[in-house]
């Protein structure tokens, strides 16, 4: 059976950079469903048929990491046909030997309710503000209010919406140095893993 980490938390709190590591470590296979939110969102027309006929040139976009594509991805990923249309695609992915890594905000509630590791990433508004604003090369005060909204869209709407699940680890990486959040990651991975 393959080992399954799941993922989630809001924008710009660290999941991507740990989901990441935590596959590079374990030689997991790592997919990153806001990418999938992202390409539907940037295909325009009706989203319900992009999120349908999505396929993998549509992820290679060069623009889905901006903040309007990621702002479209909230929109969209709040459609329970949306949803339902890219559910089959994060099963199979997870099913892969030996393991498979999944970032997101339903992955550990919704898509892989039986992961072995459950990590909430976290830290706080400002924080991340500052991460985005650094990455993206925007200003600080206009990231902390998109990502608010983004992150009081996504933890309101009624399909999947982001929460921890019940049995999830709580990371916050505040205070953490990518390294340190990184290490934690992989000693509470390790512990499960034995
Ligand atoms: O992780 P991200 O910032 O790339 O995600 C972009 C948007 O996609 C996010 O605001 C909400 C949506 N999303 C989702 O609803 N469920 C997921 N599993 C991943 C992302």
């Amino acid at each position: 059976m393959p080992f399954i980490i799941a993922i989630d938390g809001p924008a710009a709190s660290g999941k991507g950079t740990i989901a990441r590591a935590l596959a590079a470590h374990f030689g997991f296979h790592h997919l990153d469903t806001g990418l999938l939110y992202r390409a539907t969102g940037a295909k325009g027309g009706d989203p319900v048929a992009a999120a349908r006929s999505l396929d993998a040139s549509d992820l290679t976009r060069p623009d889905l990491r901006s903040a309007e594509a990621g702002q479209a991805a909230s929109r969209i990923a709040a459609i329970p046909e949306v949803r339902a249309a890219l559910v089959d695609f994060q099963h199979r992915f997870a099913e892969q030997e030996p393991g498979a890594v999944l970032d997101g905000r339903d992955i550990g509630t919704v898509i892989c309710p039986d992961a072995a590791v459950k990590l909430y990433v976290t830290a706080s508004d400002q924080v991340r503000a500052r991460r985005r604003a650094i990455e993206l090369g925007a200003d600080p005060d206009e990231m902390l209010a998109q990502l608010q909204e983004r992150d009081r869209r996504d933890s309101d709407r009624a399909s999947a919406p982001l929460k921890p699940a019940p049995d999830a680890v709580l990371l916050d990486t505040t205070h953490l140095a990518i390294p340190e959040a990184i290490a934690l990651a992989i000693a509470q991975v390790n512990m499960v893993r034995g």
